[in-house]
Formats: C-alpha cells, structure tokens, sequence
C-alpha cells in the first residue's frame, strides 16, 4: 500500500490521480490536515498532521505501506511568514516519515526544490553538486531535508528518493504560498478576467516544470534501480524555463487582447535568489529522466485545461480551431 501526505496540495491531486491509475485506488491512502477535497473522496481518505508524531505511528501501525510519498509541506512565501510552521511541517514532518521508512523498511518519496539554492549559487545552468546557501525559511528546510535524506540512506540504508521540483505549472489544483505561484495564477487570470497583475517583474526568470512532467519525474524516479542512483539528497530535475513577460507573449498568440501589468512584492527578492536554469544531469544519467513538455506545448495545454474548467466554451473552441 501507499501512503500520500499532503494529498490535497498541488502535486498530491494529481499524483494521486496517476497512482491510483497504475495501483488502484485501494491501494492507496491519502492524507491531509484538511478534510478530503469531494465527498466522497476520490481515493481512501483519512485526516493527518504529520507534525504529530503519536498519530503518524498510530497510522503506520493500522496499514502495511511499501511507500510513502511524503507531500506535506510548507511553501516558500508562506514559509517567511511563518518560519516556525515552515520548520515544523517541513523539517519534522520529514524527520517523522524517514524515521517510518527506516523502521518498517519502506521506500519514500519527498519533493525537495530550487529553493535549495540560493544567491552564492551559481545561476545559470545550476549543477546539480553546488553552493546551498538559501535565505529563505523554506529553503533551509529543503537543505536539512536533503541532508537528512542522504544521511539516512547512507547510515540506516533508507530507500529514500526526492527530485528538486522547480516551479509546478498545473490547473487541478492551486498552488499556495510559493513565489512560482505567477505561472499558474496567469492562466486563471487570462481566461477568467482578461488580464493578470504579476508580482515578479517581467524580466524575473525561473525554472519551471508543466505537472504531467513532474508527475512522470515521480514515477520515473520510483521505479529506477536502486543501484544506479548516485543522489540521495535531491536530484535537480530540469524542464523549461521562463519569465512572466515570455509567458505572457504565449498566452498572447492565443488570446490577443490578453495584458499583464506588474507589480512586484516581497517575492522579488525570493525569485532572484533562485536559480534561472537548471542542469540536471545525474537525473538523465541515473534514471533516464527526459521532459515532455515545451513551453508552447504547455501553454496551450494549460489554456484548454482551464478554459475546460472554467466553462469559457468560446476560448475552448477559437483553440481547437487553432489547434
Ligand atoms: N514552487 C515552490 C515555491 O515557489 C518552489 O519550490 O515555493
């Protein structure tokens, strides 16, 4: 069986969707602090704050998981704001699940990030052994992560595997309090309004990755030989990357009368620490790991997707004419 945490975040609703395809939804056991997204849930369905370490014991006791895929996290906006809740979820909460991992021997999963880096790192192409001196709460959180991830795998033999996400662009389900969070809130903006007010500037570019890449990074990742893996912190997983006036120029070619004004906030700051682009190759070495999705492609996906979800039937149909 599977345990998710934070299976009502960005990633946890579509990873879920695409485990529950490949193993069934009964093998599966989502968890959140929230209550479950529909009612009924889509997949077996229980409350759970991993900070609460008598609670995740009394739970791994009940279910015999093989994996857990360990999403519960706080991202790097709100992170700032609530550094002690940042360290709390995301430090301890992982700290719970390896100590799991390693008593019952199962194999986990968590996401760690290019807030890893920070603004000694080189910014460009950033390889995957580097400076990781991060300024923000999130990113510090991400680095004890990863090292508590290497050393567990190197001390206790935890089959611990996790990938540096860079910004996740999906549409069924938000994301919240992260400073990449422009690149989905664009597309909502666009259809539903028109018009979106970004707060980067134009020029800020970022690493990026549409959510069926990370979904098959995940899987990817999964189900590599353990013995070809050479990272047990994180690997850097690479995809596109760009900034908001390009995004928006392609947002532009499908809906002309799109405009996007700017007005950066406390976030700036937190983007240029951040690397632009990325280079992942130990991920393609070790676990043949290769994107699908190009920005166009992603753009057009992520118009439809929406205009889908939001009923905006004319847009859908001037794209399928497009198309
Ligand atoms: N998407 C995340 C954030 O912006 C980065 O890992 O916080």
């Amino acid at each position: 069986m599977i345990l998710i945490t934070g299976a009502n975040g960005q990633i946890g609703v579509d990873l879920a969707e695409a485990l529950s395809v490949r193993h069934g939804t009964e093998q599966l056991l989502a968890t959140d602090l929230r209550p479950p997204l529909t009612d009924p849930p889509l997949v077996p369905f229980e409350v759970l704050d991993v900070t609460d370490e008598r609670a995740v014991e009394r739970l791994l006791d009940r279910y015999a998981f093989t994996q857990i895929i360990h999403l519960a996290g706080i991202l790097s906006a709100t992170g700032q704001q609530y550094p002690d809740l940042c360290w709390s979820v995301n430090v301890t909460g992982l700290k719970h699940m390896l100590d799991a991992a390693r008593s019952r021997q199962i194999q986990l999963f968590w996401p760690s990030s290019i807030a890893s880096f920070g603004p000694t790192t080189p910014r460009s192409h950033t390889p995957q052994h580097t400076i990781t001196e991060p300024r923000t709460m999130y990113g510090v959180t991400k680095v004890t992560g990863e090292l508590l991830s290497q050393f567990y795998a190197s001390t206790y033999d935890v089959d611990v595997r996790s990938v540096r996400f860079p910004g996740v662009v999906s549409h069924a389900a938000p994301p919240g309090g992260g400073t990449t969070d422009w690149a989905v809130a664009m597309f909502f903006d666009a259809v539903s309004k028109g018009s979106y007010q970004c707060f980067v500037g134009p020029d800020t570019r970022m690493p990026m990755m549409y959510m069926p890449d990370a979904v098959k990074s995940v899987l990817d990742l999964l189900d590599a030989n353990a013995d070809r893996l050479t990272v047990r912190t994180s690997y850097n997983v690479a995809s596109i990357s760009f900034t908001p006036a390009e995004l928006a120029d392609a947002i532009t070619r499908h809906m002309p009368s799109f405009t996007c004004t700017y007005a950066p906030d406390y976030r700036q700051q937190i983007a240029d620490s951040w690397p632009q682009s990325i280079d992942d190759t130990p991920a393609r070495e070790d676990w043949d790991w290769q994107p699908d999705f190009d920005l166009d492609a992603m753009v057009y996906d992520m118009l439809t997707s929406v205009a889908r979800r939001l009923g905006h039937m004319s847009l859908l149909d001037r794209l399928s004419r497009s198309a």
